[in-house]
């Protein structure tokens, strides 16, 4: 296969320590067998999340020092709200801390009681802001998104005839915007075509629907439609993510994964009168409009990772690096979700721990033995974070994907740490049979992955 060399060179380094497995047995046992629960610092490769764990440029960190820390009106705000706008084109941009804060106030300002958010697949943050509002949040992605062995090229993609039926049954009234995730984490990190949210917009027109986008991962989904959609081949990233977001009447994103910083996020739309409002809510949760939660230093450094994240060269390496560790896994005959999307690698924990149930959370069990055995940290997405009682009938109802993610950060590890990481998981493959299913012991009531504690079986 060929693999693109790194398009950067290193100026700083960050030691990391590798730890005895008689001192990681030590440390997951008192986390509760919950990662989350792990000081990071006994962490050989961390691949919990992509999310603010990006290495920023040297041009991020010259940004820094520019920062203007002014109550109102910082250049960087000017900088930043210039660089947004410039890709994606709303009217109104409102700096927030990170993408939950975006979701926070779109969703506490427009939701009322019995309303319906369809998405492609909520993240779980986005989830959580819907119905904590009280309003239902429908995943209406394509059935394909739900096999882990086909291979579509927009596995992301929203079910326009499964749209198009939840607006007959619960009436327009009742859906105050229709969200498409690029690229639908939840779902494996696949992309969504352009062909798709222009019929997706198409068919929203056709009701007066306004449609929004969780703009996290746009990049990488621009490079994706770039690779695979017809006609794409010979624009640039910037014109691609354009088109995109032409089609939409705003977007949350949390900065923290394609705008390449440790912090940030904003919301962006252009209906003047819900701007005003999430505007009033912002300054009492959040800050004054132009800082909206962070510092002008903050604004500065996402103002550059903006457009650094549309460099081709380095979009292609960055595929290209979770495509290989892909690669090498698949060539163990370690069962992945296939295809491989953007930003992580699925592992299979169904198919890899067929001894387990699900209700004994073979996603956790795998997550827990990763740690064990090689230092690695990845994260659970299955029984454990998305498993609840259902409210009618009280019955445990469990997702159908039992996944365990290998996040990777931006610019953060080399070759060979993907090397160690799939030959780790090669072996721990090889002897599968000793990890054994867990139980939950204490559990929160929203969002329980978090802090959950668990014992083994
Ligand atoms: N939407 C998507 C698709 C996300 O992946 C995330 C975060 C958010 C919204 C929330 O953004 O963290 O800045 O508040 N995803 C991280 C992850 C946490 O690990 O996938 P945030």
């Amino acid at each position: 296969m060929f693999f693109p060399s790194e398009p950067f060179r290193i100026k700083v380094v960050e030691p990391i320590r590798r730890t005895t497995r008689e001192e990681r047995e030590k440390l997951i046992k008192e986390a509760g067998l919950n990662v989350f629960n792990v000081p990071a610092e006994a962490i050989y490769v961390d691949l919990l999340t992509d999310s603010g764990t990006s290495a920023m440029s040297d041009n991020q960190w010259a940004g820094l020092m520019l920062g203007d820390e002014s109550y109102a009106g910082s250049k960087n705000y000017y900088h930043f709200e210039e660089s947004v706008r410039d890709i994606f084109g709303f009217t109104h941009i409102i700096p927030t801390h990170q993408g939950r804060v975006a979701e926070n106030l779109l969703f506490s300002t427009i939701l009322e009681k019995g309303m319906i958010v369809p998405n492609n697949i909520h993240f779980d943050t986005t989830r959580a802001n819907v119905e904590y509002n009280k309003g239902l949040a429908l995943d209406l992605v394509i059935d394909e998104a739900y096999d882990p062995h086909i291979f579509h090229p927009f596995k992301g993609n929203m079910d326009l005839h499964k749209l198009e039926q939840t607006i007959q049954q619960h009436g327009v009234h009742r859906i105050p915007l229709v969200f498409i995730t690029i690229t639908n984490n939840s779902g494996g990190g696949q992309p969504v075509s352009l062909q798709n949210i222009r019929e997706t917009r198409q068919l929203l027109d056709r009701h007066g629907i306004p449609l929004f986008f969780d703009a996290c991962r746009f990049a990488e989904n621009c490079y994706f439609i770039k690779e695979r959609e017809e006609g794409y081949r010979d624009k640039s990233i910037k014109e691609i993510a354009r088109e995109i977001f032409s089609y939409g009447d705003g977007c949350t994103m949390s900065a923290k994964k394609d705008g390449l910083v440790n912090i940030g996020g904003f919301i962006g739309m252009n209906n003047d009168e819900l701007a005003d409002k999430i505007t009033t809510r912002l300054i009492l949760i959040e800050g004054f409009p132009t800082y909206g939660g962070l510092a002008g230093r903050d604004l500065e450094a996402i103002a550059r990772g903006l457009q650094e994240v549309l460099n081709e060269d380095y979009l292609h390496f960055r595929i290209s690096q979770v495509r290989h560790l892909g690669q090498m896994l698949e060539d163990e005959g370690v069962p992945i979700l296939k295809p491989v999307g953007g930003h992580a690698i699925y592992l299979n924990a169904k198919e890899f721990l067929p001894h387990i149930s699900q209700r004994q959370f073979p996603g956790q069990a795998l997550t827990v033995a990763l740690y064990r055995e090689a230092g690695i940290r990845a994260v659970e997405i299955g029984g454990l974070m998305f498993g609840h009682k259902d409210p009618h009938t009280g019955e445990d109802v469990w997702p159908e994907l039992e996944m365990v993610r290998l996040a990777i950060p931006r610019r953060v590890y080399t070759t060979q740490h993907m090397v160690y990481v799939a030959e780790s998981i090669a072996k721990l493959y090889k002897e599968r049979e000793k990890i054994r299913g867990l139980r939950l012991v204490y559990q929160a009531p929203v969002l329980r992955h978090f802090t959950a504690r668990l014992e083994e079986v």
